[in-house]
């Protein structure tokens, strides 16, 4: 009788029991806090869709750094926002441009941190499209010069990763020989190399104040039903040299992000995008779900589905939780 079915609760039965045969481990050094650095002084504006998440100005960051670092966490990508825009988006490239101003106050008080730089021009530009905008249309070669631009400015600012979200075709090589002749080849490039065209960004473009105005970013985002068109722009970024790999969103696209892993040997990033943190933020909040079971469970998911790194909002959170286990 007993050996006529398999006993898998064997290897359930105690905390240390399970805790021996876990196959998919978070750790602190999994996460990557995306954060919103604003122009101006005294800025300390929480984003209404994202609890939690601050829109904070350079004056303001010392105290959220420190709480960063103190946390363990090791890495964080960066969005600004501008006071000024215009059709160029000439604050992603200029020399004081937010993201490079808080890149040098950041790498000088925690030289440490890894700093990833979003390389995009959509916070930007006043039509807040990713690229340069003619007859209602986002070019795709012109856009380049600019991107490259960005990149370049960033890395000079001390950025230590170049992370391109703007989607254009060509992108990797373009920053990538831009980088090498401005003396950057040691500077790595994540590639958001597969990323959608999703609702689940809706938050994100209320804290970047990054709408398009007009029309939706469809000719250069993925179409989300698409999943072998995934394997063409993950080989395409690749072949032009990106070091990582980033999938967004995360987690509507776990077979995405299997799909990439198991085709490509760079480090797979999942982008835990802000729709994905404000559905659990507005449940957890009402009382309805178990916060901190919720994230946890999430992005051991992301894991699980072959992610090295993941890029949350609930990053500070989860690592206070790991630390705490
Ligand atoms: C900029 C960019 C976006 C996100 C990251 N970089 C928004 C967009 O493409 O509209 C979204 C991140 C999030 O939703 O958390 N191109």
């Amino acid at each position: 009788m007993t050996n006529e079915f398999a006993r898998h609760r064997r290897l359930r039965q105690s905390a240390n029991m399970r805790a021996l045969v876990r196959e998919t481990v978070l750790s602190v050094n999994d996460f990557i806090y995306p954060l919103f650095v604003a122009e101006g002084e005294s800025v300390r504006n929480e984003v209404s869709s994202m609890p939690g998440v601050f829109q904070l100005s350079i004056d303001n960051l010392k105290a959220e750094f420190d709480e960063i670092v103190n946390l363990g966490i090791k890495s964080v990508i960066l969005f600004g926002l501008p006071i000024e825009k215009d059709d160029v988006g000439t604050g992603a490239y200029h020399n004081h441009g937010i993201v490079q101003q808080a890149t040098r106050y950041i790498k000088e008080q925690y030289p440490d941190l890894l700093v990833i730089a979003d390389t995009c021009l959509c916070e930007y530009t006043d039509h807040g499209h990713c690229g340069i905008v003619e007859s209602g249309n986002v070019l795709n070669d012109p856009s380049l010069d600019l991107l490259v631009k960005t990149a370049v400015s960033q890395a000079e600012a001390g950025a230590d990763i170049i992370a391109p979200s703007n989607m254009m075709d060509g992108f990797v090589t373009a920053i990538r020989q831009g980088l090498d002749a401005a003396g950057y080849a040691h500077i790595p490039i994540m590639s958001y190399a597969v990323k959608y065209s999703s609702a689940f960004y809706g938050p994100f473009r209320e804290a970047a104040d990054s709408t398009p105005q007009f029309g939706d970013r469809k000719t250069y985002q993925m179409d989300p039903a698409n999943r072998r068109e995934a394997m063409r722009e993950a080989a395409a970024d690749i072949e032009q040299g990106a070091d990582f790999l980033i999938v967004k969103p995360a987690l509507s696209y776990l077979d995405i992000i299997r799909d990439v892993r198991n085709e490509f040997d760079a480090p797979v990033v999942a982008y835990n995008v802000s729709g994905e943190y404000a559905m659990v933020k507005a449940a957890a909040l009402n009382g309805w779900v178990d916060e901190k079971a919720i994230v946890l469970e999430k992005l051991t998911s992301m894991k699980r589905a072959g992610a090295d790194l993941i890029m949350t909002y609930h990053a500070k959170d989860a690592a206070r939780w790991l630390s705490e286990q």
